[in-house]
């Protein structure tokens, strides 16, 4: 491993090297393993096209589209798309189900560590570390003051907004907690027992919006999330207001926001998570109210390990004609 491709294998293409302990676990299936054999580069369509031909399964990211040409160029022996992420907007999950493909992805085992990575945004932007780093790596003169780099107090009884309250935002809500934040939420689950025992307050998007300190989101990107985020909603928020975004980048209309946080609509955003990635939109880079992350939300190394067996589990399973262990529907 890896091996070259060879048409109608039967084997598991996987599309970029994972950890060191998903690629042992990968070493121990019984079927053939291709592997991208560029670890520092997402496989090219072509490249795609030609790996998946004849496997029985395959391990994907969010970097790959799985749609109908996938399909047809895996051909009719493929069985499992495994897709190495809790978000699966890169797969055509029907066209994969017409199909008779199973698609997996990995959920739970990410939520702390992406909930983590929404806090540290959180915390970064309200107390300017970013901008404080940039500062006093300049050079520039400087003094205790009481109005150096002055921000917002978390803990002080601070509101944020929760957008799409699932595994990850109830996580990050009991992080706030902790903080003695009061937390809003959207979502089925903000009305549930276990978002009322950490004392989260069921809202409309709209009062989040205008009521959140830090608005944080955790929706998944479907065409009802897309520029969820608009020039509208980010009109409603507060001009002190923060945005984090650790859930996908088209849930904003990152060119709206570009505008919002340079004409003072809101004060700060915290973006793990770009609307056509790798691209960041060059708006952003100029500006010091932002903290900008390269979609490293889930990249605990513990975390990595678990996202990448439990997707090697799931193609196991379904080779074996068992059940798969996180299968999505459309
Ligand atoms: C996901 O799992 O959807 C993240 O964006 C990558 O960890």
């Amino acid at each position: 491993m890896p091996e070259t491709p060879s048409p109608r294998t039967g084997h598991v293409y996987v599309s970029r090297a994972l950890t060191d302990a998903a690629m042992r676990r990968l070493s121990e299936l019984d079927v053939p393993v291709v592997v991208h054999p560029d670890p520092d580069r997402p496989p090219t369509r072509a490249e795609l096209l030609a790996g998946v031909s004849g496997a029985a399964g395959v391990i994907a990211l969010l970097t790959e589209r799985v749609d109908e040409e996938l399909l047809v160029a895996a051909g009719d022996q493929l069985r499992v798309v495994a897709n190495v992420a809790v978000g699966f907007d890169n797969v055509d999950v029907a066209a994969a189900g017409r199909r008779g493909v199973v698609v997996t992805n990995t959920p739970d085992v990410l939520d702390e560590a992406t909930a983590d990575l929404a806090f540290g945004l959180l915390l970064a932007v309200s107390r300017r570390v970013v901008e404080a780093d940039r500062f006093l790596r300049s050079g520039a003169p400087w003094s205790w003051a009481p109005t150096l780099f002055t921000g917002l107090d978390v803990s002080a009884g601070a509101t944020l907004g929760i957008v799409g309250l699932g595994r990850i935002g109830m996580a990050v809500a009991r992080r706030a907690r902790a903080f003695r934040m009061r937390v809003l939420a959207t979502g089925r689950r903000a009305h549930g027992a276990e978002a009322a025992a950490l004392g989260v307050q069921p809202s409309t998007l709209d009062e989040l919006l205008e009521r959140g300190d830090v608005v944080s989101l955790h929706c998944p990107l479907t065409p009802q999330t897309r520029h969820l985020i608009d020039e509208r909603a980010l009109a409603r928020m507060k001009p002190t207001a923060i945005l984090v975004n650790t859930a996908r980048g088209p849930v904003v209309d990152e060119a709206a926001l570009v505008a919002a946080l340079r004409d003072g609509v809101i004060a700060g955003a915290g973006l793990d998570v770009f609307e056509n990635e790798p691209e960041v939109h060059p708006g952003l880079l100029g500006l010091d109210n932002v903290v900008l992350v390269p979609h490293i939300g889930s990249a605990g190394l513990a975390t990595r390990d678990a996202m990448g067996l439990l997707a090697i589990d799931n193609v196991a399973a379904v080779l074996a004609g068992r059940p798969p262990l996180t299968p999505v529907t459309g």
